[in-house]
């Protein structure tokens, strides 16, 4: 038996993972537009949940709309000095939208297996349900009382709501795709939620419905960012083991 030799990357993944860090301050220097390009095109690779992939990256490019995101991020010195702004938004739409797509893929395909297309049809049907009319208004009362007895249902992808923040949670996945690969870029960033969500969706126009996970500013540190050392909680506290 002959077995394929993969290469360890773990020194270059820990040196990027802790190369990223929350920067409040950049420096007035560019990143190069094929970088930023770069490190999007990977982090639409991120996984998602039936790989419906419910969110959109928005390159905030117009410098008058990059100044009045910077502004609506609560005028945080971070997206002040930001050589570019992402803004993620997701939605139960834009996973429907997916759906469809996804459907005729793998209907159009000539390498998957009818076994294949048959699980593809059955999948994006079930969602098509969940995300259509499971996402509708009407069930968030029942998903609340349901909650009140059985809080780990919150995270349900029922009911307007439930919908929102599942569309949200699938989203994390890129932004931080994008922060590591920014960092493996040598490029800094900074995730915010620190933003009023009302004034970037109107400045977007972005469609009802959809709500907006994070924002990431990206540059180059400054030399007198503040950054502190990286603390994080005694790790046997995060970790149990069973
Ligand atoms: C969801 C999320 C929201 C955050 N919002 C902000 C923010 O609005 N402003 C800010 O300066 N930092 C923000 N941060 C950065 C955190 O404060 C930072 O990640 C944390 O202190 C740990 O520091 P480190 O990322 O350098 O390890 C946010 C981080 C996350 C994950």
């Amino acid at each position: 038996m002959t077995t394929t030799f993969i290469p360890s990357n773990w020194e270059a993944f820990q040196s990027i993972n802790r190369q990223r860090r929350a920067i409040r301050k950049f420096s007035a220097l560019s990143i190069p537009e094929r970088d930023i390009q770069e490190l999007l095109v990977e982090a639409a690779l991120a996984p998602s949940s039936g790989n419906l992939q419910p969110y959109q990256l928005h390159w905030i490019r117009s410098p008058q709309l990059k100044a009045e995101v910077a502004a609506a991020c609560n005028h945080q010195q971070a997206a002040a000095t930001a050589a570019e702004i992402i803004v993620i938004s997701a939605s139960a739409a834009i996973a429907k939208h997916t759906a469809s797509r996804q459907l005729a893929y793998a209907e159009l395909s000539d390498v998957l297996s009818a076994k294949s297309k048959a699980y593809y049809r059955k999948q994006m049907k079930m969602f098509n349900t969940v995300l259509g009319i499971g996402a509708s208004a009407f069930w968030t009362p029942f998903m609340y009382a349901a909650t009140l007895l059985r809080p780990c249902l919150s995270l349900l992808p029922i009911g307007n709501i439930g919908s929102q923040n599942w569309a949200a949670r699938n989203a994390i996945f890129s932004a931080h795709t994008i922060m590591l690969a920014a960092a493996a870029k040598g490029v800094d960033s900074c995730p915010m939620e620190g933003f009023s969500a009302v004034k970037i969706a109107q400045l977007l126009q972005l469609p009802r419905g959809s709500v907006i996970p994070i924002v990431i500013a990206l540059g180059y540190r400054a030399e007198d960012a503040r950054i502190e050392m990286q603390w994080r909680r005694q790790f046997n506290e995060t970790l149990i083991t069973h």
